[in-house]
């Protein structure tokens, strides 16, 4: 763990104190095997991981005020940790000092029928929320891709994204009503089961993204939206990526379909991902596939999207289009796509998934300097992702030969290049995982210096004494 002068470490003294607060079962103090499990996320490389000196578990707004109370008058740091499935160490105690872990709260606390809105703690796993609301044909819709494992705190705190970004947006667009507790330890409540407000600044969506850095949510109000009655998926097989992406802008242009997803997969993704999984897709002979899923009201008007889809696909070059309507299907051509990160990371622990994201016309140009960037450092770096929103997982693998040492200067090396090609097409470097501390040094690549700067003096004006989860997105605090 870095050292940081400004910090104090956590004495027998003050663990009793936290331990007055929430309880002596909740908190971990001197016990490195059970406060392990917290020192990482879903980052693979270790050097990302690091030991917090205590896990406090806190049940409730008014426990969390005073925990931050607390930490302000020691200087201790303090890092907000949802279920640990982050992929930029946004949820890692840099510093060590106190991780919050939300594990238990986790209720669901109402599901108001009449405004549509649903009202959650933090550490409520995202899937359940929407378990809950099925007997009703409501659902969330903003969870992302990692919905069985993550908690909705974390994806208010990472503004996550996921596969169905390009017609239901990302959470942030969901979050009505907000309640947080402030670095210093104040109870603050926004908005609320209204659906516009604009009476003041827009301090949720502030917050939404803010990757726990500038308050931390005891509650949130989430609108729903019903349950679409049917679903299709297209599973469309391309010779190349030009010919795959030239498919989305026609889709809602031409066929006036705005699709619930639009998955991107190269070769080696699918592959890689069909072997962990025991499965087989028809992917011979193909460069790239979409997974293109439709939703609608009722079946005949989602077999006539589909149709359309199919027949621009066909056009735009497509050799093969599988059409998945019932449930099993479905599921089966989705379990690869949701699996693909897992399965590269059972293949190496050394690679660096990446969530770059670039405007959709520029996806093919953009592949075509990625693959040369491989070519050129020596390395692979599969793609697959939202085409729909340009957002695109390049995953940067370790070549087996190379020793740790070689592999981390050339992953700094590619992560540059990656990046300013990225700005260069007017992307941003981070389109749904955020910056965290896995970024941070790399920020002034995407971000100009005034931009950095004023971001600062938010921070300053949210958290005076940098106690909350510092360490992210800045490489200087
Ligand atoms: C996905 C995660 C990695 O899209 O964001 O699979
Ligand atoms: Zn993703």
């Amino acid at each position: 763990m870095p050292e940081h002068s400004g910090y104090s470490r956590i004495n027998q003294r003050i663990a009793e104190e936290l331990k007055s607060i929430v309880g002596r079962a909740n908190v971990i103090f001197a016990d490195r095997e059970k406060l392990e499990p917290y020192s990482h996320d879903e980052v693979a490389e270790d050097m990302h991981f690091s030991l917090p000196e205590a896990v406090v578990k806190p049940e409730s707004a008014l426990e969390i005020s005073r925990i931050m109370k607390l930490a302000n008058r020691y200087m201790i740091s303090v890092t907000p940790r949802g279920a640990g499935s982050g992929l930029s160490g946004g949820a890692i105690p840099v510093y060590g000092g106190i991780v919050l872990s939300f594990e238990r709260m986790n209720r669901v606390l109402n599901i108001d029928l009449d405004n549509l809105m649903v009202e959650v703690e933090p550490g409520v796993v995202t899937n359940t929320i929407n378990e809950e609301l099925k007997e009703y044909g409501l659902m969330f819709a903003g969870y992302p891709m990692s919905l069985e494992t993550c908690f909705i705190g974390g994806n208010v705190a990472e503004n996550a994204g996921g596969g169905k970004a390009i017609k239901y947006g990302v959470t942030s667009r969901y979050i009505m009503g907000l309640e947080f507790v402030t670095a210093e330890g104040e109870i603050i409540k926004l908005g609320g089961k209204v659906r516009k407000n604009v009476t003041g600044y827009d301090l949720i969506h502030l917050l939404a993204g803010s990757e726990g850095t500038l308050g931390i949510f005891t509650k949130i109000t989430l609108s729903l939206v019903p349950i679409p009655g049917f679903r299709a998926v297209l599973l469309a097989l391309f010779k190349s990526t030009e010919d795959a992406i030239s498919v989305v802008p026609g889709l809602l242009r031409v066929g006036k379909i705005i699709p619930a997803s639009i998955e991107y997969m190269d070769r080696l993704s699918v592959t890689t991902t069909c072997e962990y999984l025991n499965e087989v897709l028809p992917y011979r002979d193909s460069e790239a596939m979409l997974l293109i899923e439709i939703d609608g009201k009722t079946e005949d008007e989602v077999s006539r999207d589909y149709e359309v889809v199919g027949d621009i696909c066909l056009k735009k070059g497509a050799f093969e289009v599988y059409v998945a309507d019932n449930k099993t299907t479905i599921e089966r051509v989705w379990s690869v796509r949701r699996n693909i990160a897992e399965a590269f990371k059972v293949d190496t622990a050394h690679q660096s998934l990446e969530d770059i994201v670039v405007p959709t016309a520029s996806i093919p140009d953009f592949m075509k300097d990625l693959q040369a960037l491989a070519v050129k450092n020596g390395v692979d770096i599969p793609c697959y992702g939202h085409a729909g929103d340009g957002n695109l997982h390049a995953t940067v693998l370790k070549p087996k030969l190379w020793d740790e040492e070689k592999w981390l200067k050339k992953l700094d090396t590619v992560l540059k290049e990656l990046y300013r090609i990225t700005v260069g097409y007017g992307g941003e470097i981070s389109g749904e995982h955020g910056i965290g501390s896995k970024r941070k040094k790399y920020i002034g690549i995407n971000l100009s210096q005034g931009t950095i700067e004023l971001m600062k003096r938010i921070k300053k004006a949210f958290d005076p004494n940098n106690i909350l989860n510092p360490g992210k997105i800045f490489p200087d605090i």
